[in-house]
């Protein structure tokens, strides 16, 4: 197995490099603005089955084509409708990835045999770079493990897919830090795939919006929309109460534990704006101390990874 490698994606030759290996049927990790993608040629239906393999991706899940120019998008898909020219527009580049059905220049094997193909530009110079120097555009999920957190660093995508992927491109940490937006368009109106950088109220600035079944219904839109997705492999529990009233109730069901003399469980604490000490976790990490939205979202992933 090729040794793992992480190169700056602010050198031009590591990104020749990346592009070549990319037309050789390559795997190529690459920063996006919103999380690291494992990248492959989108026309190479052998390179694209390699993705699913090293990420142990069930062959049901489909893949986004990224582009480095909006153009790119008439090779895609079948017809742009008004909708996703104004969306476009509005949004690339841009955490915002859009379904609309393919042409025949897409294979199967990056939509999964769906007849739609998600597209999306990504806000990320390396990114950019790397497309316009390999000059097609590149297919690629989440550079991490099928189910597990997305990769917010090159770190994270070596800790995952260091034994499998060509080469890493380190951009340093991804400013978003959580997945882009998938949108479906159908009829001039958008279906919500997935939540993700941009927001359901800026897309409604611009077409109805409606949510997506998800699993729960019985049908599901998008494979992403799994009951299991991004999950660490820790057990996580979500607690709705006040930081306050849970750390007291924990704190009382520490108290009963120490009276009778049984060992307190490992707990890791991923809190919005708590606090950074307390000694009922081992490990603590906070996400946004000034509750800023944009800034816990750029630090989930990377906290779950920490504590996990
Ligand atoms: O921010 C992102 O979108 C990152 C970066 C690397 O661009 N990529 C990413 O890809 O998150 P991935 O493969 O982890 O997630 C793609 C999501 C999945 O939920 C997939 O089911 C959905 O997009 N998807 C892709 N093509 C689709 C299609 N034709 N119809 C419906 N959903 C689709
Ligand atoms: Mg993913």
């Amino acid at each position: 197995m090729a040794s793992p490698k992480i190169v700056s994606a602010s050198d031009p030759r590591n990104i020749e490099a990346a592009a070549s290996l990319l037309k050789k049927g390559g795997l190529v990790a690459f920063p996006t603005e919103t999380v690291y993608g494992l990248g492959a040629d989108a026309f190479n239906t052998a390179a694209v089955c390699r993705v699913f393999e090293v990420k142990k991706r069930p062959q049901f899940d489909p893949l986004i084509v990224h582009v480095g120019d909006p153009q790119e998008v008439r090779r895609l898909w079948q017809a742009v409708p008004p909708s996703a020219e104004e969306l476009i527009r509005r949004f690339w580049p841009g955490p915002l990835t859009l379904v609309l059905p393919k042409t025949e220049n897409v294979p199967d094997i990056v939509t999964a045999g769906l007849s739609t193909v998600a597209v999306r530009m990504p806000k990320n110079r390396h990114a950019l770079t790397l497309i316009e120097c390999f000059g097609r555009p590149i297919a690629a999920p989440s550079a991490n493990l099928y189910g597990y957190t997305s990769p917010t660093s090159a770190q994270a995508v070596l800790e995952d897919l260091g034994g499998v992927v060509d080469l890493i491109l380190d951009g340093g940490l991804t400013e978003v830090g959580i997945e882009s937006t998938v949108l479906k368009i159908e009829s001039g109106k958008g279906v919500l795939l997935r939540p993700g950088g941009v927001s359901k109220e800026e897309l409604l600035r611009i077409l109805p919006v409606s949510e997506s079944a998800g699993p729960d219904e019985g049908v599901c839109e998008s494979p992403g929309l799994a009951r299991s997705h991004y999950a660490p492999w820790t057990g996580l529990w979500l607690v709705e109460d006040s930081y306050a009233e849970f750390v007291k109730e924990l704190a009382q069901v520490h108290k009963v534990f120490e009276e009778k003399k049984v060992s307190w469980p490992r707990l890791g604490l991923l809190s919005f704006a708590g606090q950074k000490e307390t000694a009922l976790f081992e490990s603590v990490e906070v996400l946004s101390p000034t509750r800023d939205l944009t800034e816990a979202a750029a630090r989930l992933f990377g906290s779950l990874r920490k504590l996990d």
